[in-house]
């Protein structure tokens, strides 16, 4: 099955071909230079950009691959959750192909897309565990097929991309400031008594990291020297960078990973886990360095295989959407032109799926 993926959820468009399993040809374009003059990613200014790249990257795509939409069996487009107008440009671009070419559509939550894109470099075997790590979501999931995901915790305040977007802001590094704070903490050496791991003291498998941050302000106005030197970093790049602003990086970057596995060590012990296979991590934060040594730490001590997905696929990307429609197409599930896209915040209509019911194979 050959299957075409439109992702424009949030910055960056994205168009991708995948054949039974397989990337055929990406093609991407990212907004975030655009959005870096703002500190942060502009709704109305990311809807257009998406305009005015997509029908260019679509030619691309399909130049690239030497394929045309005649080849493609099913055309797979991110429903939500994002940025609703940014959505909307992606799937008014989807049904418009779907309907001149009468091809069926399938509408992808973005989640599931990054939770399942492992697979298409590992064998996924269910049930596996999910977390989900990106600038808007830190959920838990127990995923049982790739249209049977539950949702087991989530964040109750930032996701944790944002804990460590607002956490360089603070310290003065530009715009998206994760891939910065990896950087400058792969060069210090972290206290592990420095900042809290939040919201840990309950049960829940929730998160919430309103106390680490408010611990990492704390401790930044006690060393204002830190920023100072944040904002010299701004000016003349990472090489100037102190030991001491490393160290601190490293030590809240470490908290936030820690974090992050003891909650998916708790719900690996769940007595109804016990039957899970492996351990998949997704989104943006993936891509950490110190998320992914501790997700490794987590495999080793309970002996459940660690799915990490290479960095291209753990950000934004259409490979995933590709390799989830296919899936779910295979699996019969469909949507005719009629969906509507879900922005962030709103419920996906079952909250499991983009899906409520699934239709006949090829019946769009
Ligand atoms: O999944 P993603 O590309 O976009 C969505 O939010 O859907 O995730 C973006 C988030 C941003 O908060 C970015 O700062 C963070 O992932 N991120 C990182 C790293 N790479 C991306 N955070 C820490 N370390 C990284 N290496
Ligand atoms: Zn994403």
């Amino acid at each position: 099955m050959l299957c075409l993926g439109i992702e424009t959820s949030c910055d960056e468009t994205a168009l991708a071909l995948v054949r039974d399993g397989r990337c055929v040809e990406s093609v991407l374009a990212t907004q975030m230079d655009v959005h870096a003059l703002f500190g942060g990613v502009v709704p109305e200014l990311a809807s257009r950009e998406h305009y005015r790249f997509l029908g260019a990257l679509y030619d691309e795509l399909m130049r690239r691959s030497a394929l045309s939409l005649d080849a493609v069996d099913v055309i797979a487009v991110t429903r939500g959750p994002g940025l609703l107008g940014a959505l909307l440009v992606g799937a008014a671009f989807a049904k418009g192909l779907a309907l001149a070419a009468n091809k069926p559509l399938v509408a992808v939550n973005h989640l599931h897309a990054h939770l399942l894109a492992v697979g298409l470099e590992q064998p996924l075997h269910y049930p596996l565990l999910g977390l989900l790590v990106s600038g808007g979501h830190t959920h838990i999931y127990r995923i049982d097929a790739p249209d049977a995901l539950r949702l087991l915790g989530r964040t109750l305040d930032d996701a944790a991309g944002e804990a460590c977007d607002k956490f360089a802001k603070m310290l003065g590094l530009p715009y998206p400031g994760g891939v910065l704070l990896d950087r400058l903490a792969q060069r210090g050496t972290p206290d592990p008594h420095l900042f809290p791991r939040p919201y840990t003291h309950t049960e829940t498998l929730d998160f919430s990291f309103s106390g680490l941050k408010t611990a990492a302000l704390t401790y930044l106005r006690a060393h204002p020297g830190l920023m100072e030197e944040g904002k010299r970093v701004r000016e003349a790049g990472t090489d100037a960078a102190s030991p001491s602003l490393c160290d601190v990086c490293a030590s809240y970057m470490l908290a936030v990973a820690e974090t992050l596995s003891l909650k998916m060590e708790r719900a690996l012990n769940l007595p109804e886990n016990r039957d899970v296979t492996s351990i998949a991590v997704a989104g943006g934060v993936a891509a950490n360095t110190q998320v992914r040594a501790a997700m490794q730490r987590l495999a080793d001590k309970t002996g459940k295989p660690l799915l990490l997905p290479s960095r291209f696929l753990c950000t934004d990307n259409a490979v995933m959407v590709a390799y989830t429609g296919a899936l779910l197409a295979e699996r019969g599930w469909g949507h005719g032109l009629p969906f509507s896209s879900v922005p962030r915040g709103q419920r996906l209509p079952d909250d499991l799926g983009a899906l409520r019911a699934p239709m006949p194979k090829g019946d769009a």
